[in-house]
């Protein structure tokens, strides 16, 4: 087929397909209807007008929607972007270029007696809810790639994740893996204490401290590439102790000299990482071709309903869509909300949410003191976050000029560069977002829980910023 020839119809026919494939399900109507105004290049109120829905309903839908199509394209889909890149990938399937297939995954099917794994102990979940996409991307990658870092906000479910993933693998299937190991990075800062560990889950000879470090590498690799293995270091930015964006590792070095190890040496092998914080230099090599992938989880999106649901709460006048718009369909700050709402307002949702107020749980707190303290911040993303703050007490969304601007009248030599490259930042550590409205032009806000931090902890981050 000719990409050129694509129209809307047979567009949807394929996407729908791919969906099919990917993800077990077809797409929606008001799905459809998103996709066509993406396609059409109409704004949410023409495609509401048109449809019958409510422009509001369809806004909320549309990040689920980009961000499902992301997974199912393998490429960053917004509404501007769609068409495009439909068209690209039609034209490279004519051209005999083949989409990977995805092992589907049947999560109700899934029976965990038969795993084994060493090291720690994974999370378990008695009741999981949604990231079917993302489950099945990870399981495709990780039998494919050397090296991928799953990275978002604390509770996100980065580590409950992982756990899932090991347990939609059986070690007897010819494909997967010959042995699984769990570490928890929170336990092992250096990367001697780490290695130790894989030694014995591996049955290695004895990790000594005092041979080459490099020759003990080359032992590891060697055994990773006759048995496939897949290791999971949960929490990975625990080795984070640096004092600055340049020298992030710190006196952990070393680490940084093992990923690359790990990701240029053949092997069979798998390190499965789940982190708070991306790391540049991961990022770095997955752009230039390297064997790693870095995958942002994001929040539960629309399986959050059903969550809220599973935590005994009823939805009434719109009370869920609020609350999952609010704390970001954050799963752990979702349980940590109803939980309240139980115990405090007799499980009635409205009545809590008239006292607008914005609870941070203990485990957000704490993830984002230490990200806030610790040196992985410039002086500038300091600023921006100032800024941001005192902007966005009279409007949620900002325009980027106008931060611009702001920036500008406190600190005079700032240039756009540094800038977009601080915003950048500070949107891969799901500190700030970015949106894109109806007329293209691009929106920054602050997740409601960041800016109450931010309000309490303001003057300390300028004292900082102004320090630095
Ligand atoms: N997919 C999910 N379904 C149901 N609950 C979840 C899910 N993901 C996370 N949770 C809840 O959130 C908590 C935190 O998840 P966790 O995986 O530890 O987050 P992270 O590792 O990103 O900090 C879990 O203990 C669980 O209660
Ligand atoms: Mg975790």
């Amino acid at each position: 087929m000719n990409s050129e020839e694509l129209g809307l119809q047979e567009a949807l026919e394929l996407v729908d397909q791919w969906l099919l494939v990917k993800d077990g399900r077809r797409l929606k109507e008001t799905e459809k209807i998103l996709f066509t105004a993406g396609w059409l290049d109409q704004g949410y109120e023409e495609a509401a007008a048109e449809s019958g829905y409510n422009t509001g309903y369809l806004q909320s839908i549309g990040p689920d929607l980009w961000r499902t199509l992301t997974y199912v394209l393998g490429e960053k889909v917004s509404k501007k972007r769609l068409k495009k890149i439909v068209e690209t990938k039609v034209s490279k399937l004519s051209h005999n270029v083949h989409f990977p297939t995805v092992v589907e995954v049947d999560l109700d099917q899934i029976d965990s007696s038969d795993l084994v794994v060493l090291g720690r102990r994974p999370p378990k979940l008695s009741h999981y809810f949604g990231y079917k996409p993302e489950l099945a991307m990870l399981r495709q990658s990780v039998l494919e790639t050397q090296c991928i870092v799953v990275v978002g906000q604390a509770g996100v479910g980065k580590s409950s994740l992982a756990s899932k993933l090991l347990e939609s693998f059986k070690l007897t299937d010819e494909e997967d893996f010959e042995m699984v190991i769990w570490e928890s990075m929170q336990v092992h800062e250096s990367l001697e204490s780490l290695l130790k560990e894989i030694f014995r889950c591996l049955n290695l000879d004895p990790y000594s401290c005092s041979k080459d470090l490099s020759f003990q590498i080359r032992e590891l690799l060697k055994t990773l590439n006759q048995k496939k293995c897949l290791i999971v270091l949960d929490g990975i930015e625990n080795i984070l102790i640096g004092d600055s964006v340049d020298n992030p590792y710190g006196r952990n070095e070393a680490y940084r000299w093992f990923f690359r190890e790990i990701i240029e040496q053949n092997h069979q092998s798998c390190f499965l990482m789940t982190s708070r914080e991306p790391f540049a230099d991961l990022s770095y090599a997955e752009e230039s071709g390297q064997s790693v992938r870095v995958i942002d989880l994001k929040g539960l999106g629309r399986d959050a309903y059903a969550f809220l649901a599973s935590q005994g709460l009823v939805d009434k006048e719109d009370g869920f869509r609020v609350l999952i718009q609010r704390y970001r369909a954050n799963p752990l700050s979702l349980k940590l909300v109803a939980n309240r709402i139980h115990k405090f307002f007799g499980g009635e949702l409205n009545r809590f949410l008239e006292c607008d107020t914005i609870l941070i749980g203990e485990p957000l707190q704490r993830a984002l003191k230490q990200q806030f303290n610790s040196g992985l911040w410039t002086a500038l993303e300091r600023s921006i976050m100032a800024v941001l703050a005192k902007l966005s007490q009279n409007t949620e969304n900002i325009l980027f000029y106008n931060a611009f601007e702001a920036l500008k009248a406190e600190k005079e030599y700032i240039s756009m560069g540094e800038f977009m490259s601080a915003v950048e930042n500070l949107c891969d550590r799901s500190l700030v977002e970015r949106t894109e409205d109806d007329a293209g032009q691009i929106m920054l806000s602050l997740q409601p829980m960041i800016k109450k931090f931010l309000y309490r902890h303001l003057s300390g981050i300028i004292q900082k910023s102004l320090a630095a």
